[in-house]
């Protein structure tokens, strides 16, 4: 946890909004996910935060990465990361993916059937399963019901195994992810029930990839225990792909109060929001909100953004000490799905990030600038 003293010295000095980011639990919460699944190989979803500071630090820890677009595999590759430390996964592909991922030496998840033939030649490729399950989280994080966009059917992954056999590629194994935020550590068990009742139509495989999803208070060792036994269903080594798990606690989004307005409604408003955290507005997301001033009981407030979007609230329902402008305040769990997540939207330059290591600040990327946001618009070369 990094001391409230340094946390004013980071807003200080970087300005407000700031995110900031804890090596220490980083690190923590990636030796609790080591501890939980032993010799599972970790493949880290930096869609959960693809910060070049965080990921190398994770890189250098020995951890692959999950890429889902040209840049992410792009920023694979900067931090060193190459060959069989690297998956290409996503819906829709595009040609630059396929090409980027295999100049890589990258492992393909296939989403598809057709995409069999879109593979660059003698590819390695695990294939998605849909393991058609209502989870326990919100419908927008949800992956793995029926209706969902991602995977193959159950019925169709052996005959998609087969095919990628017969064009000329390795068909290392399956790989399943139900969800991100999922609460409930049965739903894994019942996602990986359904997969190793394939069994008997696959024979045995290289690789299970049991994904991520990992909601922050999961039973961990209870899910890895599942995960194992499936991989060893099917004589698989056994891969896994956590997001949120390892970076939301180490991050925190500090923010300034404006001002305070009542409207038969209690708001402080403060100078962040959707722009920066979207997760509130998108998915009801109720990130724990740290007040870090001392005055008296000041009541029950609705944290509102500076956007002109009714929706742009932070967090609703805060007790706080007596707010005044200037105040500052900690939103945490905010490593995961909120800097990766920020936009330009209004022209707002996306916040500076800052990871606190050893008791010392480093930047890990500097505030944008409107000149940042506008840059492409004025460079019109073709
Ligand atoms: C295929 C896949 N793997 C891993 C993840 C990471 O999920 P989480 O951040 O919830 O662990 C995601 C995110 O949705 C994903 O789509």
């Amino acid at each position: 946890m990094i001391p409230a003293a340094d946390l004013h010295t980071a807003a200080e000095r970087f300005g407000t909004p700031l995110y900031v980011y804890d090596a220490a639990e980083l690190d923590a919460a990636l030796a609790r996910v080591r501890a939980a699944f032993g010799a599972a190989r970790v493949f880290y979803a930096m869609k959960a935060n693809p910060n070049l500071g965080l990921l190398r630090r994770l890189a250098q820890s020995g951890v692959g990465a999950e890429c889902v677009s040209p840049g992410e595999i792009a920023r694979a590759e900067k931090v060193g990361l190459t060959g069989e430390k690297v998956i290409v996964n996503g819906p829709a592909k595009s040609a630059a993916e396929y090409a980027a991922g295999a100049r890589l030496g990258a492992t393909f998840i296939v989403d598809r059937a057709e995409e069999v033939g879109r593979l660059p030649p003698a590819s390695r490729a695990l294939v998605r399963v849909n393991p058609a399950l209502e989870v326990s989280t919100h419908d927008h994080l949800a992956t793995g019901a029926a209706g969902s966009k991602f995977g193959v059917t159950l019925a169709q992954a052996p005959a998609v195994l087969d095919a990628l056999r017969a064009a000329g590629h390795t068909a290392l194994g399956l790989h399943v992810h139900i969800g991100s935020a999922v609460r409930d550590a049965h739903d894994f068990t019942a996602a990986f029930g359904r997969l190793t009742g394939l069994r008997a139509r696959t024979g045995p495989l290289a690789v299970l990839d049991a994904g991520g999803g990992w909601g922050l208070d999961a039973d961990l060792p209870g899910i890895a225990r599942e995960a194992h036994a499936a991989a060893a269903a099917f004589g698989a080594e056994l891969w896994v792909e956590p997001g949120r798990y390892l970076v939301a606690r180490s991050g925190t989004l500090l923010t300034r109060v404006v001002g305070t307005k009542r409207t038969g409604r209690d708001f402080v408003l403060v100078d962040a929001g959707m722009t920066e955290l979207l997760r509130p507005m998108l998915y009801g997301a109720a990130h724990p909100v740290t007040p870090l001033w001392t005055a008296e009981p000041g009541g029950v407030w609705d944290l509102a953004g500076p956007a002109c979007e009714s929706g742009d609230l932070l967090a609703q329902g805060v007790a706080l000490p007596t707010p005044a402008p200037g105040d500052l305040l900690a939103v945490g769990e905010a490593g995961a799905y909120g800097a990766g997540m920020s936009s330009n939207y209004l022209t707002r330059p996306r916040p500076a990030e800052a990871l606190y290591e050893a008791g010392g600040w480093r930047l890990v990327r500097r505030r944008e600038t409107p000149e940042d946001v506008w840059r492409a618009e004025e460079d019109n070369a073709e």
